[in-house]
């Protein structure tokens, strides 16, 4: 089996390791990232990785001589980047099977992007949201069973759903990282029950998922945030984080088990179907999301896209 996969990012993290062995199971991995250097010595250390799983005879790989990689620039920070990666995409005329919203930034100080929106909310939520509306299209004529995957998380808990405040504009000082990143990663959950009524039936599934409490490089968005920095210490000498691989297993699941193929509106947690709050799974709730978010990205998506969403 080939098929490209998006929206993976790379380096110590989550993303890396779900790519690496999606790759190694034989996918075309496009791994869309904003770093190129990066992404290229991530790609290197796959090769590297992939030909001692080879040796080591690890069922489920495959047997070519190298697994197929690519690189494809996508910064989720600016909507310029967005467009220019859906436009590449789109002119490759290759088929999408997978997409992977994976790459996410954790308890940032308030910051507004180019396109004057909260960082959290944008390269979590509304930049997938634009990629996922572009790419379905492609998704809708990949074949019978096309997956989306929604990176989330279990920091979904901590906040409070208020639409007319989902992109903050108070004053900085007063910024709550917690409130603004759990915000985020719901916008996630929720898009996702939205899609899962829209696709219920057609070729495309999308689920969500909780990877765990994972030791990664996420903390780099808040190293001047002393209690979490010292929470996550404190977590990692008792043992309770878990490594990269361990927080990949439900992606990798969620994108290879053909057990799973026509199973959507799923919030795993692990490979266990979790509880996202009652608040996400509020239906009213997450259509008023779904139009809010339409609101603000009508300039994004054009409304013969909107109409391609709203479909089936
Ligand atoms: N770690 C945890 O405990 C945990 C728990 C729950 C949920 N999650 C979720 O899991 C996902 C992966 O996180 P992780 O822990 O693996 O964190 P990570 O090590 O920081 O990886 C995040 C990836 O996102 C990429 N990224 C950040 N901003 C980007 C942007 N503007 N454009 C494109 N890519 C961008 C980063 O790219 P660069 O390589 O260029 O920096 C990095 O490769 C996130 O969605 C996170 O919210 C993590």
């Amino acid at each position: 089996m080939s098929y490209p996969v998006s929206c993976f990012s790379v380096n110590v993290c989550i993303g890396y390791e779900a790519a690496k062995w999606v790759a190694m199971m034989g996918a075309t991995v496009i791994m869309a990232c904003r770093s190129k250097e990066r992404a290229e010595e991530a790609m290197q250390k796959i090769q590297g990785e992939f030909q001692v799983e080879q040796e080591k005879k690890t069922p489920v790989i495959c047997d070519t001589e190298n697994v197929s990689l690519e690189f494809m620039e996508l910064d989720l920070s600016s909507f310029t980047s967005v467009r220019s990666f859906i436009e590449a995409f789109k002119s490759s005329g290759r088929a999408l099977h997978v997409l992977v919203c994976n790459a996410g930034v954790a308890l940032m100080p308030f910051k507004t992007t180019e396109d004057g929106f909260e960082v959290m909310l944008q390269v979590n939520y509304l930049s997938h949201f634009i990629m996922i509306a572009h790419l379905l299209p492609i998704m809708r004529r990949s074949g019978e069973d096309c997956r989306i995957v929604l990176v989330s998380s279990d920091a979904h808990r901590t906040c409070n759903f208020d639409v007319n405040k989902m992109n903050y504009s108070g004053d900085p000082k007063k910024f709550k990282r917690w409130d603004y990143y759990g915000k985020s990663k719901l916008y996630q959950i929720m898009q996702m029950h939205c899609m899962h009524r829209r696709l219920e039936g057609s070729n495309i599934s999308v689920n969500s998922l909780h990877p765990g409490l994972v030791e990664t490089e996420i903390s780099r968005s808040y190293q001047d945030y002393r209690l979490m920095t010292g929470l996550n210490w404190i977590a990692k000498v008792l043992g309770q984080m878990k490594t990269p691989i361990d927080g990949a297993l439900p992606i990798i699941n969620a994108v290879v088990n053909p057990g799973l193929k026509g199973v959507g509106g799923v919030y795993y947690k692990s490979l266990e179907h979790g509880y996202s709050t009652a608040e996400a799974r509020n239906e009213t709730k997450q259509e008023v999301l779904w139009k809010k978010t339409l609101q603000l990205l009508k300039n994004e998506i054009p409304a013969e896209i909107i109409l391609g969403l709203e479909k089936e």
